[in-house]
């Protein structure tokens, strides 16, 4: 405790785009171990940090987290940038007080992919919740080099939500040409999102948040422990979307 108190004071006067917004942006300001905890992830990435985006969706914020942590939607929904990715072996969750993170293989099918420049085959990706409002999801390439996307969630209003999107590396290549493949990269990537959004957007998300609570779903296991923390809070019908969501105490953690 005493570490991270230093490590977050070393924070104070540092400018972080993303988080400045973050903070202003917030129509109900995170809660502060959540803002902390944010804070503390995006200042060890911050050396490597490559593009920041920023979008105003008009979708409920639980919609961007179930398809944020819905593994099985990498397959799915991405088809067309993630080519011929399929989703292998899925770890068990490890959980923690305000939530959890899985490792699951990723493998690229043989064909013109421009991911596989870059990558290994077949990987080992990890999936983070950091925070209700905060996901990172870790990708390594070769020679122990990494790919860190980190996905801030603010909820704006009921049906409306920003989202914030960071990319960083520690791969060696031109800059500058790294952060426009990067920007084309989320871009397309969120274009092919927002059907999928707007599907879930017009569903019962209360009733995909009861139905995750008796769930087995492998690819589902990250978004059931957000349920397991912040559930009861997201089944008011008056919360959904703007809300501050605070753990229910987890005798587990
Ligand atoms: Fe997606």
């Amino acid at each position: 405790m005493k570490t991270k108190n230093v490590k977050l004071e070393s924070l104070k006067g540092k400018s972080m785009k993303t988080l400045k917004h973050y903070k202003l942006d917030a129509a109900i300001p995170p809660y502060e171990t959540y803002l902390d905890q944010t804070e503390l992830r995006m200042f060890q990435l911050k050396k490597y940090h490559l593009i920041s985006q920023a979008y105003i969706l008009p979708i409920p914020y639980i919609c961007q987290i179930y398809h944020l942590l819905n593994l099985k939607h990498l397959e799915t929904i991405h088809k067309f940038s993630l080519k011929g990715l399929k989703i292998g072996n899925i770890g068990q969750i490890e959980p923690t007080p305000i939530g959890g993170s899985i490792k699951f293989q990723t493998t690229l099918e043989p064909s013109l992919n421009i991911l596989r420049v870059w990558r290994k085959p077949t990987i080992e990706v990890e999936l983070i919740l950091h925070t209700p409002y905060t996901i990172e999801l870790k990708i390594p390439i070769y020679h122990n080099r990494q790919i860190n996307i980190v996905f801030n969630m603010l909820p704006l209003a009921n049906n409306a939500h920003k989202l914030f999107i960071d990319i960083y590396s520690n791969i060696i290549f031109p800059k500058p040409i790294l952060q426009i493949i990067l920007h084309c990269a989320s871009c397309l990537t969120l274009f092919e999102d927002l059907p999928y959004l707007n599907e879930l957007a017009t569903g019962n998300p209360r009733r995909w948040v009861r139905a995750t609570k008796t769930s087995n779903r492998d690819t589902m296991q990250l978004f059931k422990r957000f349920v397991e923390l912040y559930g009861s809070s997201l089944e008011q019908p008056q919360s959904m979307g703007a809300i501050e969501l605070r753990p229910i105490p987890d005798p587990a953690c």
